[in-house]
């Protein structure tokens, strides 16, 4: 299926909903509902939605893929490691996106880019049935040109870059570093658009560091997440996405 771009930028914003999951898992209960979030983030101008499905179901949970899949009509953009289980998955639910990122139990969030150059020959197996079940398959990378060139290589449609660690460094005072980490990924998004790959960029993404990656013209894309869900906290999620999309909106000119 495809979808109609909603709004008149050339960037897209995905919203990634897993902590209102996560919120309502600490309390076993039924609420906050993910798919009501979703909803809300649809009427306030998201492009899509992304969830991520980990393998020990921490946030989002099989049957909150089943309703989102049934409730929105925005894509959906299915984020999961490349294991047996959720390419089952995919193949069962068809998602309009799927973005394979690396995985650890005991780690807090997606810490590290996916490591395409090292696992391309099961990458490349992995990724085949997705494609052709219609999916546009994403890699989440870091900015590294091995990573990209191989992303290319396995028929990869989208990389997204992997924006956490230009996040951390800003969030610490090291804006020299973060500079430098900038002028990567503005690199980076250049390589991987000149062999064709559609680029998106994600992760620690906030009000305070979200221009320079917006105004990074390859990138058509950026996944958000933790911070709207926290900063819904305080204005609304409907007004948090609305801001999110102010900002990009104006840092692409
Ligand atoms: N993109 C990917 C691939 C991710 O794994 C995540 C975190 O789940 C995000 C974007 C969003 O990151 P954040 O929640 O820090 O905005």
């Amino acid at each position: 299926m495809t979808h109609p771009t909603r709004t008149q930028s050339s960037l897209r914003l995905g919203v990634n909903i897993d902590h209102v999951a996560t919120v309502r898992n600490a309390r076993g209960s039924a609420w906050p509902d993910p798919l009501r979030a979703a909803l809300l983030a649809e009427a306030s101008g998201a492009d899509g939605i992304t969830a991520h499905l980990r393998e020990d179901r921490r946030h989002i949970r099989d049957a909150d893929i089943e309703a989102l899949m049934a409730g929105i009509s925005i894509p959906l953009n299915f984020e999961c490691a490349a294991t047996t289980e959720m390419q089952m998955i995919v193949l069962r639910h068809r998602p309009h996106a799927v973005c394979l990122v690396p995985e650890k139990r005991e780690e807090r969030t997606t810490e590290g880019g996916l490591d395409v150059a090292g696992d391309q020959n099961r990458l490349a197996d992995y990724i085949a049935p997705l494609r052709e079940a219609g999916a546009r398959v994403s890699m989440f990378i870091s900015h590294d040109p091995r990573q990209i060139d191989a992303s290319a290589r396995i028929g990869a449609a989208v990389v997204e870059l992997h924006t956490g660690l230009y996040s951390e460094l800003l969030a610490d005072g090291h804006a020299e570093l973060a500079d430098r980490e900038l002028a990567a990924l503005r690199k980076g998004a250049e390589h991987a658009a000149s062999l064709g790959l559609e680029v998106h960029a994600g992760h620690g993404l906030t009000y305070d560091n979200v221009e320079p990656i917006a105004a990074i013209p390859e990138v058509r894309e950026l996944n958000i997440g933790h911070f709207l869900i926290g900063e819904a906290i305080f204005r609304g999620l409907g007004p948090a996405i609305e801001e999110m999309r102010r900002r990009m909106d104006l840092a692409r000119g």
